[in-house]
């Protein structure tokens, strides 16, 4: 294996999708050493047209370097490779940075599997798109045991300066990143449904997205308003209630029924506004909905 060398690390990339692909151009970018396995050759040769040391298979990549950086759809994936190409016998003294999108327990089990057969692992959450790797807006949330983040960290802040280090619970950046992604997913769905809406009732999309700029310039005040509200407990002062907001919802699902409109998102949007009102929180802020959400109702 080679050294770890600090000032242009040597690393093996495994998998090389759209993430697997930008993380390995920002790494042979900022001058390192990169070596590239991935099921489709094709998407080797093209990192190798670009200096990548292309490996024929995924032990030879994590032979080729102590770090490695795996990035394919599911976990699913990784473990088939791991089983079909025996890769556990290469595990040891590794460290590997885990990228790919997980669910709780694969990357719990994951994690057991590298450390019993002698690897470091680091495991995190790609906040960003590709070409945002290696910019001011490259984003990575993080989580291992220090000395592993603290071995991988000249590689991390080459993808991202700012990296996050969440600690060393390792399902953290999973939780983090879903977390996220309910916020922005809700968010652009709604815009989504809203389209629909203002085509059923015949307004131009062109002045929908003028007044929904406008609306959505309020966003990002608001989301941090709700959030201290929460983290502070202080959710029954308010400019308008639940049950002010739950009265324009049920407006809107009106008028989503009156246009012909699929209802489906009104329908849970109806839901939980009435768990809201079942557990007396209508006189509160929209920040007490979060007791909707809280594990103890689930
Ligand atoms: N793209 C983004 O903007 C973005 C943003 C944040 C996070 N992510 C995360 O990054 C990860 C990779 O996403 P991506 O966009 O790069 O996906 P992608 O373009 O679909 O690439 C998937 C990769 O997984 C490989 N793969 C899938 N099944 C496999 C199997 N059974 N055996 C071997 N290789 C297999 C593919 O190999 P082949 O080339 O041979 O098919 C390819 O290298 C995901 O977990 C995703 O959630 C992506």
């Amino acid at each position: 294996m080679n050294d770890h060398a600090e000032s242009t690390p040597s690393v093996s990339v495994i998998g090389l999708g759209a993430m697997g692909s930008g993380i390995a151009q920002t790494l042979i970018d900022a001058g390192c050493q990169v070596s590239v396995w991935n099921r489709s050759r094709g998407k080797v040769d093209a990192l190798v047209a670009d200096g990548a040391i292309g490996c024929d298979t995924p032990a030879d990549a994590l032979k080729a370097n102590t770090h490695v950086v795996v990035c394919l759809t599911d976990y699913a994936a990784w473990n088939k490779i791991i089983e079909e190409h025996e890769l556990q016998s290469h595990f040891a003294g590794t460290y590997i940075i885990q990228l790919t999108t997980g669910m709780i327990d694969a990357v719990r089990e994951h994690a057991a599997l590298i450390e019993k057969h002698g690897g470091r692992l680091a495991d995190g959450a790609v906040m960003c798109y590709p070409r945002d790797l290696g910019t001011e807006t490259g984003s990575l949330l993080m989580a291992g045991a220090p000395d592993v983040l603290d071995s991988c960290d000249p590689l991390l802040r080459i993808l991202a300066q700012n990296w996050t280090n969440l600690g060393d619970d390792i399902s953290k950046p999973t939780i983090l990143s879903r977390a996220l992604m309910v916020d922005i997913g809700m968010a652009l769905i709604g815009v989504v449904n809203g389209t629909a809406i203002a085509q059923a009732g015949d307004i131009p999309l062109d002045v929908f997205m003028q007044h929904a700029t406008n609306v959505g310039s309020i966003l990002d005040t608001e989301k941090a308003r709700l959030i201290e509200a929460v983290r502070d407990g202080n959710t029954e002062e308010t400019q308008a209630s639940i049950t002010s907001w739950g009265e324009g919802q049920k407006a809107v699902r009106s008028i989503a029924q009156s246009l012909g409109t699929n209802l489906v998102l009104q329908d849970a949007v109806k839901a939980v506004f009435e768990e809201a009102e079942q557990l007396g929180l209508g006189n509160h802020d929209l920040a007490a909905l979060a007791e909707v959400f809280s594990a103890e109702q689930a």
